[in-house]
């Protein structure tokens, strides 16, 4: 089948699950109640300590350079996560207030903590980067009013280690994978893509979320399965795929640290990045990021793979990735003329100035800290 028309099929079956995400999200509104909105469940205050961190902040040192906040400054975080980066900014500059964004409950509930022991200095939002204009404007916060902004992308140790989150592979768990599953219960989950779609769309998400090259053959194994018994933990996920290698292979691809990796992680990657619209939102994010930042104002971007980084380095050279659909996040992909055309500069504005001139990523020591932040690129840039 040519590449154009495995697209076209790709693009089709996207939209038939976009049109099911939609609908399951509306019988959700309609049974929580119009007046209701997004589920904002109360949290359980004191139920997460904020002694010891719970997420180690990636490029810590290379983040607080480049955002250089001054005393008494504004500075949005736009990834709370366990709080890593806001306690350093909080402890490192006197008097600058941390607008702390994340859409994990629980996340914020740690933030809603550290509120209480810095008293007006953090603000904790629970919300999307989708969500963020409006978050923002019932804040009374102005456009163009912010001094920095730090964008640390993909999902905490804290949401990684838990195994009933269902984003570890080396973990049993639910297969669930969603960020704020909690907050909305009805959306889809890990294990309603694996149990529903059908096998070309499962193998266009594996192809272009997880950049798997055997893709067709995973997805095959998972419908062969499922046909049997639904696929409803993460280590059921993990042997299935394994099964659909032979075993001298399992452990035999290396990451960057060229450690063994298992051969279902980019089936995990794919699977999160789709449920949770992660491509989406981080361009969300930084249209965000670019019309709440004032002149002058910094932002750091951190991001773990190369789908992502593609992303913010294009966004970052202005070009327009409004058409998301049209776009490659894969180098691998042969792009149309269409889709070329889908990432050319729009009107030829310039809205940022590179801080430095290639992407910055940890040096091997903090790597053998935190093999976590193994992965990790930043790109930091001023608003101009
Ligand atoms: C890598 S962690 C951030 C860790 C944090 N910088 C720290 O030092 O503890 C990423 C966080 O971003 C949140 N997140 C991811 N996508 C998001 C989105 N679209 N909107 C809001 N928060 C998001 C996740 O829930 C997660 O808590």
């Amino acid at each position: 089948m040519s590449v154009r028309c495995n697209q076209m099929l790709w693009r089709t079956n996207l939209a038939v699950w976009r049109a099911w995400r939609s609908w399951k999200l509306n019988m959700h509104y309609s049974t929580v109640g119009a007046s209701s909105g997004p589920l904002d469940r109360p949290d359980e205050e004191g139920s997460v300590s904020t002694e010891k961190p719970p997420h180690t902040p990636v490029m810590l040192k290379e983040v607080l350079h480049f955002l250089d906040i001054k005393p008494g400054q504004v500075v949005l975080d736009m990834t709370f996560g366990g709080g890593g980066h806001t306690k350093a900014i909080l402890n490192m500059v006197p008097e600058a207030t941390i607008l702390a964004l994340d859409r994990d409950p629980t996340a914020i509930s740690l933030a809603r903590q550290l509120a209480k022991e810095h008293p007006n200095r953090v603000k904790p939002l629970l919300g999307r980067f989708s969500e963020l204009e409006v978050l923002l404007s019932d804040m009374n916060i102005k456009p163009s009013s912010i001094d920095a902004v730090l964008l640390d992308a993909g999902c905490s140790s804290m949401q990684m280690d838990q195994a009933e989150r269902g984003f570890s592979l080396s973990k049993d768990g639910p297969l669930d994978m969603r960020m704020d599953g909690e907050r909305y219960p009805d959306m889809p989950c890990a294990a309603d893509v694996v149990n529903t779609l059908d096998q070309q769309a499962l193998a266009s998400i594996l192809t272009a979320y997880g950049e798997e090259r055997h893709a067709r053959k995973i997805a095959s194994a998972i419908v062969d399965t499922r046909r049997v018994n639904p696929i409803t933990r993460t280590q059921q996920l993990a042997s299935i795929v394994a099964g659909s290698f032979p075993a001298a292979v399992v452990y035999s691809r290396r990451d960057r640290l060229h450690r063994r990796a298992h051969v279902a992680t980019k089936t995990f990657q794919a699977l999160r990045i789709f449920v949770n619209d992660e491509l989406k939102e981080l361009h969300a994010g930084l249209c965000a990021a670019q019309a709440v930042l004032r002149s002058g104002g910094r932002l750091c971007v951190i991001t773990f793979h190369s789908l992502e980084d593609r992303l913010v380095k294009h966004f970052l050279q202005g070009k327009d990735l409004s058409n998301l659909d049209q776009y490659h996040f894969s180098p691998r992909k042969q792009g149309t003329r269409k889709e070329k055309l889908a990432g050319e500069k729009n009107d030829g504005s310039v809205y940022w100035l590179p801080l430095q001139r290639k992407v910055v990523t940890p040096e091997t020591d903090d790597v053998k800290e935190n093999p976590r932040g193994r992965s990790a690129k930043l790109r930091a840039v001023v608003r101009q």
